[in-house]
């Protein structure tokens, strides 16, 4: 089996059970991107509730007041995000007819979407074969290949994002970035990642060589 075939493998006997993936809605899939960035999955998860209780549809969401955003959004931090999402609501009823986009570069003219959310919501909703680059896949990539360039320079950036465009599988693209992020999040850790029981390890660079706790570099900037 290819990695991403092992890696797959893996999530389906390990994935957590958690509403945004029993969905291709474009717009429920953003609701919990943007909310679990910088945010953990068990904290984000009763406002991802919360939120599409309220606003089921982008134009329930666009039709709220800041105000009511910001109510929900109490105790989530980063209220930037909340303001944001908004204005997002309110475009893609202006400029996408009030359906929201699930192609990669469409979703790019979003507010607040950069490549990442783009990719994810591009592959969760239409299969698209984005490869999502987030700190889960970094830390997986740099050690399974050995990578040592910083995650956070330009160089580096360019270049894990052409190792996971190499390793996604086009195939199987959003099973594909689920099981990596998801692999990253619950084995591959920052801290004590799980090697003895870890499916990829007789491929993993850093293993071998004991590097794991080295990778990811990342530069203090
Ligand atoms: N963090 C960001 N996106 C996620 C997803 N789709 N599943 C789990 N954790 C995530």
């Amino acid at each position: 089996m290819n990695l991403s075939g092992e890696l797959v493998a893996w999530y389906n006997d390990n994935k957590r059970d958690l509403p945004w993936r029993h969905t291709t809605d474009a717009y429920i899939i953003w609701l919990s991107e943007i909310i679990l960035q910088q945010t953990r999955v068990e904290q984000g998860l009763p406002y991802f509730n919360r939120f599409t209780e309220r606003y089921p549809t982008v134009a329930d969401f666009a039709a709220a007041t800041e105000d009511d955003i910001l109510r929900l959004w109490q105790g989530l931090g980063y209220y930037s995000r909340g303001r944001n999402m908004l204005k997002t609501a309110i475009q893609v009823q202006q400029e996408f007819s009030g359906t929201f986009p699930t192609s990669y570069l469409q979703l790019l003219k979003l507010k607040g979407v950069g490549e990442y959310t783009a990719a994810a919501i591009s592959s969760f909703a239409a299969n698209e074969a984005r490869a999502v680059v987030d700190g889960n896949v970094y830390r997986v990539l740099a050690r399974i290949f050995c990578v040592d360039e910083p995650i956070n320079s330009p160089k580096g950036k360019k270049l894990f994002q052409g190792i996971a465009d190499d390793v996604l599988d086009k195939g199987n693209p959003a099973m594909h970035n689920q099981a990596i992020m998801e692999f990253g999040a619950m084995l591959c850790k920052p801290k004590n990642p799980a090697c003895g029981i870890c499916p990829v390890r007789i491929s993993c660079v850093a293993f071998k060589t004991n590097a794991t706790t080295y990778l990811p570099v990342k530069l203090n900037k």
